[in-house]
């Protein structure tokens, strides 16, 4: 195991304790080839504090029992389960009873889509974006077996932002869901949700955000969007791999699951079938817990588990923010690099800390092999945003490299991966 220099886990003072926050990351003390391990990889999953490796274990060691049992592990595990979605529920800004847990957001995007596509047919319409995972286009689009429209808009080229103009043009009488990613994982792109979902109910339809890409870079409040579902998935913020859905009560309660007779037919309970990976909820419940104890520590005058988290999120854009910036600037400076998405520093905060570039004569998996070999774990291809990379004519090319920042990650690893693609690139 490789223990990292205190200079090297430290940057500029912000309201994020850095040290401390990596400290928590047994995975970031590991080396390959001698070379620090830099996690880059964010976007594809993030790593895991000791406290959520703890909690799993934890759960399996003790409580291991199925749910609804009358004796002590299942009922401790039905409150650990309440527990967790109440943590995810302060973590989303709903109730608890509007978070559905499942193995992974595109599972239960699927099973949504199903039980949604129950009550569509022939002249109804969808809207899908060119910018999003797959994840959230796929499911709809098999809608279209029902004889339901699909309609889907464009993003520019030149900037990879979602245009909006398509979208309220796209948006009619007819549209009865609107799927759209909160940021892109791909290129970063933070889309104006809040604008799509007030597009969306203006013309009656229903509104579908994947906020999977955005959940570990901002805040999250359904409320306050009005959204009627949300998901996102937990192992992409610092917890185990699981998926989570926010509903709104109302549509929770109305649309007809595909389920089991035997099974509760209560919210949230009648969208989980089979047994969930308790001990992997275990986690989700500890993973809240980590982002709460940032923010406390953060600003310690925060008293509710909703402002705590928030406050993480603002010392996790403070220390980002540095860190976009830099890493910005010296990818433009490298010879024959094409960064895709928004690189005008003005418009910032429309994205995430999640790159996507070409260097003319390397392939993608050539940058990111290369990179490994060295410690730094990015990624290539199309990260399943597969419009985006046909669009952009990359997907026949090897889509682009991919290099994603957490909040985990430092300046210096920021410095090192910059130097590391000069030298590559020669
Ligand atoms: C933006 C986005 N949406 C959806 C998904 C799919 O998530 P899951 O792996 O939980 O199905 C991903 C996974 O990379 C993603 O980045």
């Amino acid at each position: 195991m490789f223990a990292m220099p205190i200079a090297e886990q430290t940057s500029a003072s912000t309201a994020l304790d850095l040290t401390r926050v990596r400290a928590q990351f047994p995975s970031l003390a590991q080396a390959v080839h001698g070379h620090p391990m830099v996690f880059l990889d964010g976007p594809g999953g993030t790593q895991v504090p000791q406290r959520v490796i703890d909690a799993i274990a934890d759960y399996l060691a003790r409580n291991n029992a199925n749910t609804g049992g009358a004796y002590q592990t299942s009922r401790n595990t039905d409150r650990m389960i309440a527990e967790a979605r109440s943590a995810m529920a302060d973590f989303l800004n709903c109730d608890a009873d509007e978070i559905v847990f499942g193995p992974n957001m595109t599972t239960l995007t699927f099973a949504m889509s199903r039980a949604i596509g129950r009550e569509l047919g022939p002249g109804d319409e969808i809207v899908l974006t060119l910018l999003d995972h797959d994840a959230n286009f796929s499911p709809w689009k098999a809608l279209e077996e029902k004889g339901v429209t699909i309609r889907t808009v464009k993003f520019s080229e030149a900037d990879c932002t979602l245009d909006m103009h398509d979208l309220a043009a796209k948006i009619g009488s007819r549209t009865r869901l609107v799927a759209v990613g909160y940021a892109s994982n791909a290129v970063g792109t933070i889309n104006n949700v809040a604008e799509v979902v007030r597009l969306a109910r203006q013309a009656g339809a229903l509104s579908y955000i994947d906020a999977v890409h955005y959940a570990p870079h901002g805040p999250i409040d359904v409320r306050a969007l009005d959204c009627d579902f949300l998901v996102c998935s937990t192992y992409k913020f610092f917890g185990p791999h699981m998926g989570v859905l926010y509903g709104k009560r109302e549509h929770l309660k109305r649309l007809h699951p595909y389920k089991v007779r035997p099974s509760h037919d209560d919210i949230p309970y009648r969208w989980e079938w089979g047994t969930l990976n308790h001990e992997c909820i275990a986690g989700i419940k500890a993973c809240v817990d980590y982002w709460e104890e940032l923010g406390r520590r953060a600003r310690p005058m925060v008293t509710t588990r909703r402002a705590a988290i928030l406050a993480a999120h603002e010392a996790i854009h403070e220390h980002e923010r540095k860190m976009l910036e830099k890493m910005i600037a010296g990818l433009l400076a490298i010879p024959g690099l094409k960064l895709y998405g928004i690189s005008d520093p003005r418009r910032f905060d429309n994205r995430c800390p999640t790159f996507a570039v070409r260097i003319a004569g390397h392939t993608p998996l050539e940058l990111a092999t290369k990179l490994g070999e060295r410690g730094f774990f990015t990624w290539d291809g199309n990260y399943y945003a597969l419009n985006l990379t046909e669009q952009l004519d990359v997907e026949r090319l090897g889509g682009f490299l991919r290099i994603g920042l957490a909040h985990y990650n430092t300046m210096q690893e920021v410095e090192r991966l910059l130097a590391a693609l000069r030298e590559i690139v020669g």
